[in-house]
C-alpha cells in the first residue's frame, strides 16, 4: 500500500500530490511548534530543535515533490494546474500561511544565538523553495505573475478551498493524533519511494539540489542543504521518529474548528 506506482508518469504525478499531502500536515505542526515558541518566555533547545528539523524536513519535500524535469513539470502537472485555476499558487496553502508571520515573532522576541540554527533553517527552505520554482519555470512568468497578480497578500477562502480540492485534501475535525498518524504515513510512503524500487521499473529521479543551489565555483556550499539532499531518508525518519514517538513538544490541542490535510484521501494516480 505505501509502495509508489511504477511508471515514470505516474510517479511525477504521486509526488507531487503526496510531497504537497506531506508538506501540509508538516507545515501544520510547524505552526504549533512555532506558536509554542512564540508563546514562551524562554523557549527550550528542544523545541526550537524541533522547528529548525521541520524546516529541514519542508526542505527535502520541496526537492522531492518538484524531483521531475522541467519537461515533465510543464507537460504533465503545469497543466493540471492551470486548468484547475490560471492564477493557481502555492500562495492559496493555507497551513503555510501562518509561517512567515511566526518566524519573524520567533526572530524579534530571541534574537541572536539561541534562534540561529532555526532562522537559517528557514531561510534555506525559501531558498529552495524559490530554487525549484526557477528551474521548473526557467523562464517566463509564474501562473500567478502571467494572470496579472503579485506575490503576496491574503487570499481569498475559496482560492485555499480550490487549492485543498487540487491536492485532494479533505478537512475535518480531528484530534492531533490523526494528524501526526497522517504525517508519518505520507512521510513513510516518501520513504519508500526513495528506497523501493520493483525489478525492472525505470529509476525515477532522485530529488536533487537545484542549479541555484549547489555549490558555487570557489566551492562556498551550505553543508546542512548538500546532507539533506545527499540523505533525504534520513531527513524523513530523523523527522517521521520525532513525531511518532512523541519528542518533540507537546503542542496545545487544537480549536474544534481546526482541520486537518489528507483525511481519508489518496492522490488519484
Ligand atoms: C511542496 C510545496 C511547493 C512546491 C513544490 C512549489 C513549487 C513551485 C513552483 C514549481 C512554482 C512555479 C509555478 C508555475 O508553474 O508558475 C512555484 C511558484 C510559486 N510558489 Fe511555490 N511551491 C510549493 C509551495 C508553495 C507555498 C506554500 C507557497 C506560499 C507562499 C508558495 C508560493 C509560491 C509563489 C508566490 C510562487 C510564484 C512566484 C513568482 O510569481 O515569482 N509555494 N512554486
Amino acid at each position: 500500500m505505501l509502495a509508489p506506482p511504477c511508471t515514470a508518469d505516474q510517479l511525477i504525478r504521486y509526488r507531487w500530490w503526496v510531497g504537497h499531502q506531506a508538506a501540509f500536515g508538516l507545515w501544520r505542526v510547524l505552526a504549533e511548534t512555532l506558536t509554542t515558541i512564540t508563546q514562551s518566555p524562554s523557549p527550550s533547545p528542544a523545541s526550537l530543535a524541533a522547528a529548525a528539523r521541520m524546516f529541514d524536513c519542508s526542505t527535502l519535500l520541496y526537492l522531492y515533490t518538484g524531483s521531475c524535469t522541467t519537461a515533465q513539470y510543464n507537460q504533465q502537472l503545469r497543466p493540471a494546474m492551470r486548468d484547475c485555476h490560471p492564477a493557481f499558487s502555492g500562495e492559496w496553502a493555507r497551513d503555510f500561511t501562518p509561517l512567515p508571520a511566526l518566524v519573524q515573532k520567533a526572530r524579534h522576541e530571541f534574537p541572536g544565538e539561541r534562534t540561529a540554527s532555526l532562522m537559517e533553517a528557514s531561510r534555506r527552505s525559501v531558498r529552495v523553495h524559490m530554487a525549484v520554482a526557477d528551474e521548473l519555470v526557467p523562464e517566463g512568468l509564474s501562473l500567478l505573475q502571467a494572470s496579472g497578480h503579485r506575490p503576496g497578500g491574503q487570499p481569498p477562502r475559496h482560492l485555499q478551498a480550490l487549492y485543498d480540492s487540487f491536492f485532494l485534501v479533505d478537512r475535518d475535525r480531528v484530534c492531533r493524533q490523526s494528524v501526526t498518524m497522517q504525517l508519518v504515513r505520507r512521510l513513510t510512503q516518501i520513504a519508500c519511494d526513495l528506497t523501493h524500487r520493483d525489478p525492472g521499473a525505470p529509476a525515477p529521479r532522485p530529488p536533487a539540489l537545484p542549479p541555484a543551489c549547489r555549490p558555487d565555483h570557489e566551492g562556498r556550499t551550505d553543508r546542512v542543504l548538500t546532507g539533506i539532499a545527499e540523505r533525504p531518508v534520513d531527513v524523513l525518519w530523523n523527522t517521521a521518529r520525532h513525531l511518532a514517538k512523541g519528542h518533540d513538544p507537546v503542542v496545545p490541542a487544537a480549536e474544534p474548528s481546526e482541520r486537518q490535510p489528507g483525511h481519508e484521501q489518496e492522490p488519484s494516480l
